[in-house]
């Protein structure tokens, strides 16, 4: 009998998936994006930073966070900009989003960032997104990013020097295990930027890796 192939679960069941059993953890939470979006030594000093590059503007910008999660981040940068649009793929998150989070200058949609079309914006946050995704699926999401001014990426990546963008099976695991984490710079992405500056950088405990958020400016 011929051996039934696999067909991969299409991203939106697996991100659907991970909030339903809580596989970034937070049980007694309704959805969780993680400890990186809960951890006040990870999130305080990445709100900071971006707060500051926000408000170092004279006119406000127009922000689109890609993969925008339980929101515990996007609801502190609200008012810092001209419109908040936030996306993510898993329709039950945006609802509840919707439902808790409420401002004249905020939209939530509910949108899949590798195939869809996005909203234009002068800067992109994209935070503890990519590094969930296969190359194939980011290759898709950076060949979008150019047309941004500013993009705010954030990325949980090993400490020291490693081989970046090994690639894996989209879904709720990370590259850190095999000793790898994303650098859109690098092949096969090969983003092309003006300029790059680190906002910040958080150093796990036991050699976990560290979280680093980059400001990219493109062409
Ligand atoms: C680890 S969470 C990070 C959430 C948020 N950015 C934060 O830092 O708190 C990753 C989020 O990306 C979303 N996501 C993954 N793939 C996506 C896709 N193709 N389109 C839109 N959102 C996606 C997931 O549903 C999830 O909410």
């Amino acid at each position: 009998m011929a051996k039934k192939v696999k067909k991969p679960w299409p991203i939106k069941d697996v991100m659907r998936q991970i909030y339903d059993k809580h596989l970034w953890g937070g049980n007694e939470f309704d959805f969780y994006s993680g400890y990186g979006s809960h951890d006040p030594k990870i999130t305080n000093p990445y709100l900071n930073a971006v707060i500051a590059f926000l408000e170092s503007h004279n006119k406000k910008l127009v922000v689109c966070d890609l993969g925008c999660g339980d929101f515990n981040i996007g609801r502190h940068l609200t008012k810092y900009v001209k419109k908040y649009m936030a996306l993510d793929i898993v329709e039950n998150l945006i609802e509840r989003n919707k439902t808790l989070f409420k401002a004249d200058n905020l939209e939530f949609h509910c949108l899949d960032i590798i195939e869809d079309e996005l909203p234009p914006a002068d800067c992109i946050i994209l935070r503890q997104v990519l590094q969930h995704l296969s190359n194939k699926d980011i290759e898709k999401i950076t060949k979008k990013l150019a047309a941004y001014k500013y993009i705010i990426l954030t990325e949980h990546i090993p400490l020291g020097n490693f081989a970046p963008n090994k690639d894996i099976i989209s879904g709720q695991g990370i590259r850190l295990k095999q000793d790898s984490g994303v650098d859109v710079l690098k092949a096969p992405f090969n983003l092309k930027v003006k300029d790059q500056k680190q906002l910040g950088e958080y150093v796990l405990e036991n050699k976990k890796g560290r979280i680093v958020t980059t400001l990219f400016k493109t062409f």
